[in-house]
């Protein structure tokens, strides 16, 4: 509630001048005092006969003390308070507005930034709550395999926990049908409410729409009875329209990545099928690499570029002439090298596709050593990419622990040995560090490859 206070709006060249005039025009002694009984005009004297309240809106926030002519003087103080009020108000009002489209803006930029839908649902919910005073702030979305709202982000404590609230009924069901925004201040009053695990007096609920498609809500409950305004309303349903556009393109983001890496999967897989001796190696090195990379602490990219290229890191094979890449016997040194292009090649391949650019390296010098004797290009230590010095050591150890059309595969004892044996000239000592590491707090499954 804005506060007067009598005492600070005398401080007012511009009042205290008007008063003082008035004071003059009246011509007879006055007394001004503040609601608390402090003097702040004039002196308090038997003969000031009559009493005059100075009323803001509905209460008196000072009196004015003096003969008849003096209530004009408690008026006119009224006014002047009044008019003080109303100021700030629209002050207030003003700073408000500026807030909240301020808030739309930054939250409108962040959002177009997130490809996370989750994310973008908790930037909503954040934003929101410093907007709209709530107990609880939900952002829910229909699954459309269960026909539920399934929670997206929320502030306060979940409304329906476990089963989760089915999209037919409630208030959010309503408006998810109706795809218009709600208000209820007295839940008491609407037979629709379905009482959850926590108290709710009165809610405000918004559709979150894609042109006419309703995809979700997003849901405002205060505990105690609430005096939600259409203003709020306003408020909540341009966020909702923001947050169903990004959230939906986050959707939409996600599950073209997923797709795209299903499609790596399963391309690799089938040249993967050309040699039935390295059945799952695939999978196996891309398991390794990956508990190796988050032992590093890589970042989220290079660990999706991990991903990818642990999977594609022997795509080049695919233009090796079967008769080598399948033949059981000693390769001569024309079939070795011919063997050995195979980073080469799939640099060429990778390179037709705009989305696989990023792991070249990564691919392309994975048979690189750490003391430069590896090849294509006989790059050294950190020069290498450390997606392809953490694919050496995953592709190393798959190899080595797995049977060949020329030899059995070793012990997993042994095997450790040789890692351990050739860190430092063929692989980085970081790199097989984290691999022991990973394996030793049995984030590598290698309890089955070995002898
Ligand atoms: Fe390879």
């Amino acid at each position: 509630m804005i506060q007067i206070d009598l005492r600070r709006l005398f401080l007012k060249d511009e009042i205290h001048s008007v008063i003082r005039q008035m004071i003059n025009l009246i011509n007879s002694p006055v007394c001004i005092m503040d609601s608390k009984g402090k003097k702040i005009i004039g002196e308090m004297d038997e003969g000031l006969s009559c009493e005059y309240p100075i009323a803001l809106e509905n209460r008196a926030i000072g009196m004015v003390y003096g003969g008849e002519k003096a209530s004009v003087l408690a008026f006119l103080l009224s006014c002047l308070a009044n008019l003080e009020l109303e100021k700030k108000a629209l002050g207030r009002e003003a700073l408000k507005k500026y807030r909240e489209i301020t808030l739309l803006y930054d939250i409108a930029e962040k959002l177009t930034a997130s490809l996370d839908p989750k994310e973008a649902a908790q930037l909503v919910v954040d934003v929101a709550k410093m907007l709209i005073k709530a107990d609880n702030i939900s952002v829910m979305l229909k699954n459309e395999e269960s026909g539920v709202f399934e929670l997206l982000a929320s502030s306060g404590r979940e409304l329906h926990p476990g089963e989760g609230l089915k999209i037919g009924i409630g208030i959010a069901g309503g408006v998810f049908h109706s795809g218009r925004a709600e208000i209820v201040n007295d839940i008491s009053s609407d037979d629709r409410y379905v009482s959850g695990a926590v108290r709710v007096s009165s809610l405000m609920c918004a559709p979150l729409k894609i042109k006419d498609r309703v995809i979700g809500v997003i849901y405002v409950s205060s505990e105690e009875r609430a005096h939600y305004t259409a203003e709020d309303l306003k408020l909540l349903s341009a966020l909702a329209f923001q947050a169903a556009a990004d959230i939906e393109n986050a959707r939409l983001y996600d599950s073209l990545k997923e797709t795209f890496l299903t499609t790596v999967h399963i391309l690799a897989e089938t040249i993967e099928k050309r040699d039935p001796y390295t059945g799952g190696h695939i999978k196996r090195v891309m398991n390794y690499s990956m508990a190796v990379g988050k032992e590093l602490g890589l970042p989220e990219l290079e660990m999706e570029h991990l991903e990818l290229a642990a999977v594609l890191h022997d795509i080049g094979k695919i233009s090796i002439r079967d008769s080598v890449l399948l033949k059981k016997g000693k390769l001569t040194v024309d079939e070795f090298a011919e063997i050995k292009m195979h980073p080469i090649y799939a640099e060429e391949i990778l390179d037709h596709i705009k989305h696989l650019k990023g792991i070249i390296p990564g691919v392309k010098h994975h048979h690189e050593r750490y003391d430069g004797s590896g090849y294509p290009e006989g790059l050294k230590g950190n020069d290498i990419d450390i997606i392809a010095r953490i694919i050496s050591v995953a592709d190393a150890f798959d190899a080595m622990t797995t049977d060949r059309p020329y030899r059995e595969r070793m012990e997993l004892a042994e095997a450790f040995d040789e890692l351990r044996a050739n860190s430092g000239t063929q692989f980085d000592p970081r790199v097989v560090k984290a691999f022991f590491t990973a394996c030793s707090e049995n984030r590598i499954p290698v309890e089955r490859q070995g002898k």
